[in-house]
Order: C-alpha cells, then sequence, then structure tokens
C-alpha cells in the first residue's frame, strides 16, 4: 500500500514534476515563439517603389510616352511604380537592368502584354517565344548571324542602295519626299534579300504597308481587341485582312523555295532544311512562317527608324556632318564602302551610336518577375511586369552629361572606357540580345556612306518631326526632306 501510496505519490510527484517541465517547456516555447514573431513582426517588409497612376499625367503621357516615363524617373528614382490599366515596375539603374537582363535573366521572362500583343502577328517567333523553345531556335539560327556570315551581306546592301541612290538621282530637288518611305523600302528589301532570297522583292511595297500598320497597332488601344481577333470591331476586321494577306505572301515564298529546292544557304534554307536531333523531324510550317515574319518585322523598321533619325539630326547638326563627310570622302573616295573599310571609319560608327541613344529605335523592353523580387530596397511581387526604357538609360544623368546634347564623340574610345556597360542597350543585352546587332549596324553604316556624299537632306521646313512610340521610337509623320545632289 505503501508503496502504493508512495508510488501514487511518487507517481504524483513524476507527474508534477513533468508537468511542471512540460507548463516550462511549453512558456519557454510560447516565448520563443513570441520572441520569433516579435522579430518578424518588427522587421519591417519592403514597401513597394513609389510612384504615380496613369491617370495623373494622362495627357503628357499620351503626347510622349518615353519623354513622360523618362520625366517619372527624375521625379522618383530609378526605381518606380506606374499604376495604369497595370501596374509596371520601372527600373532604370544599369546594375538592375544587368540583373534583369543577365546575370537573373531565367526569373524574367518575356510573359508580358507587350509580346502577346507581337505575338498576334509574330506567333513564336524568337522575339516572343520563351524557354526550351526558344533556346533551340535561337541556337538553330545563330550561325546566320555570326560576323563571317553577315560580313558578306555588304554588297547586297550596297546594292540596293545603289537602286535608291539612283531614283534619287532622277528626282527634282525641290520636290518633298518621305524619307520614312525610302528608308523603310531599302532596309525591307535589304532584310528581305539577304535573309530569305530575292523571292520577297516582287512585294516589298506591299510587304512596307503590311508590316507597317502591324507596328502601329501593337502600341495603340485597339490592340487590346486584337488579342481577341474574334471580336467583330471595325479594327479587328481590317487588321485580320491584314494578317491574312501577310500569310499568304509569307506562305507563298516558303512553298516557293520548297519547290525550288534548298539550295541558296541563305537562312530561309537553313529554317527548312533543319531538323530535331532525336525525332529528325521538320520544323513546323507555323513555326517557319513565325520566324519569317519575326526577322523581316524586326529587321526592317528598326533599321529604317535609325536611318531617319540619323539624317535628321545630321541635318540638324551641320558641324557633325562635315566632319563625317570629311572622313567618308579621305577614306572611301566616292566609291561606296565594304564591310572591312568600317574601322578606318570611327567616326561614322560614332555618329550612328550617338544617334540610337538620342533616339533609341526600341525604346522599351518588358519582362514579367517568375517570383518576389527586390530592388534597391523595394519589393516586386512574384509576376510583377517590369519595364526597362533604353531611353531613359540613355539620358540618366549619372551617366551621360548633357545628355539632350547630339554629340558622338561620346562614343570615342576614350570617352566610352569608364561608362557603365549597362548605361548604352540599343539591342538589349545578355543571352536575349538583339540577333541582328551586326547586320543592322552594318546596314545603316554602309547606306549613310553611300548616300551621304553624293546627297545633302534638307527638312521641309513647316514639317513637324514629333516623336512616336509604338514599338519602335519613330518620327510620327515621318522626316520629310528635300534630296539635293551634292
Ligand atoms: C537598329 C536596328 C535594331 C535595333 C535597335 C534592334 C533592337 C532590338 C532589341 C532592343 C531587342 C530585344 C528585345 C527584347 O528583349 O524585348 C531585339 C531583339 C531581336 N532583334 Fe533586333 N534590333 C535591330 C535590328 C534587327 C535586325 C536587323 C534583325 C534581324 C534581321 C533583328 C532581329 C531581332 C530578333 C530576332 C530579336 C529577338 C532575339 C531573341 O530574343 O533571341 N533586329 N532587337
Amino acid at each position: 500500500m505503501d508503496f502504493v501510496t508512495s508510488s501514487i505519490d511518487e507517481s504524483y510527484l513524476t507527474s508534477a514534476t513533468s508537468m511542471l517541465s512540460l507548463s516550462i517547456s511549453h512558456a519557454l516555447s510560447k516565448l520563443g515563439t513570441y520572441l520569433m514573431t516579435t522579430a518578424v513582426e518588427t522587421k519591417t517588409p519592403l514597401p513597394p517603389p513609389p510612384g504615380p497612376s496613369l491617370w495623373a499625367g494622362l495627357t503628357a503621357y499620351k503626347r510622349d510616352p518615353a519623354a513622360y516615363m523618362h520625366g517619372l524617373f527624375l521625379e522618383y528614382g530609378d526605381v518606380l511604380r506606374w499604376r495604369g490599366f497595370m501596374t509596371i515596375h520601372m527600373l532604370n539603374n544599369p546594375d538592375h537592368v544587368r540583373q534583369i537582363l543577365t546575370q537573373a535573366h531565367p526569373e524574367f521572362t518575356k510573359n508580358a502584354y507587350d509580346y502577346h500583343v507581337l505575338a498576334q502577328t509574330l506567333g513564336k517567333g524568337l522575339v516572343t517565344n520563351d524557354g526550351s523553345d526558344w533556346v533551340k531556335q535561337r541556337r538553330l539560327m545563330q550561325p546566320m548571324f555570326h560576323n563571317k556570315i553577315v560580313n558578306t551581306f555588304d554588297q547586297v546592301i550596297n546594292a540596293f542602295t545603289a537602286v535608291l541612290a539612283e531614283r534619287w538621282n532622277q528626282l527634282p530637288a525641290d520636290r518633298p519626299v518621305a524619307l520614312d518611305r525610302e528608308m523603310s523600302r531599302v532596309t525591307f528589301q535589304i532584310v528581305a534579300g539577304t535573309l530569305f532570297g530575292s523571292a520577297i522583292d516582287e512585294h516589298a511595297d506591299e510587304m512596307v504597308d503590311i508590316l507597317d500598320a502591324i507596328n502601329i497597332n501593337t502600341k495603340t488601344l485597339r490592340a487590346f481587341f486584337t488579342l481577341y481577333p474574334w471580336i467583330p470591331t471595325a479594327h479587328n476586321r481590317r487588321f485580320n485582312t491584314v494578317m491574312r494577306r501577310l500569310d499568304h505572301i509569307v506562305y507563298k515564298i516558303i512553298n516557293g523555295r520548297r519547290v525550288a529546292g534548298v539550295a541558296n544557304k541563305d537562312l530561309l534554307d537553313r529554317l527548312l532544311s533543319a531538323r530535331d536531333e532525336p525525332t529528325a523531324l521538320g520544323m513546323e510550317e507555323k513555326q517557319i512562317r513565325d520566324e519569317v515574319v519575326t526577322l523581316m518585322l524586326a529587321g526592317h523598321e528598326t533599321s529604317s527608324t535609325a536611318l531617319q533619325w540619323t539624317f535628321y539630326l545630321l541635318a540638324q547638326h551641320p558641324e557633325v556632318e562635315a566632319e563625317l563627310l570629311g572622313e567618308l570622302n579621305s577614306v572611301l573616295n566616292g566609291n561606296p564602302a565594304a564591310a572591312a573599310d568600317l574601322s578606318r571609319l570611327p567616326y561614322l560608327k560614332q555618329v550612328v551610336q550617338e544617334s540610337m541613344r538620342v533616339y533609341p529605335p526600341v525604346w522599351g523592353i518588358a519582362r514579367r518577375a517568375t517570383n518576389e523580387q527586390e530592388f534597391a530596397g523595394y519589393r516586386l511581387p512574384a509576376g510583377a511586369y517590369i519595364s526597362i526604357l533604353p531611353y531613359s538609360l540613355h539620358r540618366h544623368p549619372e551617366h551621360w552629361p548633357e545628355p539632350e546634347r547630339f554629340d558622338p564623340t561620346r562614343f570615342s574610345p576614350q570617352r566610352s572606357e569608364s561608362r557603365h556597360s549597362y548605361a548604352y542597350i540599343p539591342f538589349a543585352a545578355g543571352p536575349r540580345t538583339c540577333i541582328g546587332a551586326g547586320m543592322s549596324m552594318l546596314e545603316i553604316q554602309l547606306v549613310l556612306a553611300q548616300l551621304l556624299p553624293r546627297f545633302r537632306l534638307r527638312p521641309v521646313p513647316g514639317h513637324p518631326v514629333s516623336p512616336m512610340a509604338t514599338v519602335t521610337y519613330r518620327p510620327r509623320d515621318g522626316v520629310k526632306v528635300f534630296i539635293e545632289k551634292r
């Protein structure tokens, strides 16, 4: 009994002790949890970036979106949030840009509104594609854009430019000429001629119109409806007609090449003869169509815009034009430049670089964050829409003194040396950098080198030159010029 009693007592004691120790440990654990919770609570969660709503500056935005957004960076700093139809996070620090485009690029995809709109036209071509499909296609096409191959395009570029020069030669000096049309045609002929052979030539004018209509569509509000092409708006009906015509021409070209046989060794051949490694299957017809349309659109409007702005800037800055002419005349002696001559024309390259700094043909680059991100102490949620604006980076006051001044010598080797490499990104950067960067630099320089020594372009007085931000940043009503022979 005693034993029982004592045992009861003992067990009571034991259980009392264990109860006590349980309560102590419970209390301790509660205290721990409390302390931890308090610690978490006292760690202030990162705030979202500052920034206005779209409605606050709608009029200024509509006038010139790029200039308006640049103003926001000057007001709010390099990380800001812009609340409109959707919230867009805008970043203007070259370190952040490097992070997004290069260092952490898989975390920033192209699953963004701009690319959904573009995909209406481009399908899953290289610009709009993502993930492993994109890797496969980029790997396939990259060799065609290797410098060794691109440099052999110089003769085709010069030949199309010579045809243009011949036409300009016949023009009376007092007839106003729409430079956008002239440049679009020649850059389209160049991209089509170098990458797809001559089959597109007969459709050049119509294709320029079609691609132009598509480009403008992408930055109007009506583009939203083209995401749902079955909605019977008048705009959608027009858009669908344009798309049908575009497809008809492109499929005709693809089928024509299939029938004629693959022998030109151009990009179209490469697309047609590509085989998937494990399956040995060829590329689907629709994928070939998407790549062709992508290269035609991405490859001509951008270079055309750069050429227009360069001619315009040169006309505004006669001292730069005179220096450039001096260089061209002394090196080329009236001949067109070959690719190999460009290393002896450093000022020509600087002029083109500076023109694309002031007026970057692709003024905005969009991305979407796959997970939560932190930039400069601000939190960007998973799924955040991100915008990087070459237009603004190229005017960043910390990297570009007197940013509005057109001064090609900024790109002299001495002055470029210490500059942040992500403060200048007309062709973007990182794995998704422009595949045609080398080609377009060659093209723009060769066209200028041939035309400038022969013609002086004078902007028509009174014709307004104001920028319009579509996919490209281009003169709204083009640049109108009188073309005089030198
Ligand atoms: C002055 C001329 C040009 C400029 C300023 C320019 C600019 C750019 C920029 C900024 C991007 C990146 C877009 C993004 O990530 O959202 C890009 C991509 C691209 N560009 Fe260009 N481009 C030019 C000429 C060309 C030419 C001549 C071609 C082809 C013939 C071309 C084909 C492409 C393609 C296919 C891509 C997508 C690359 C990829 O994601 O793998 N571009 N370009």
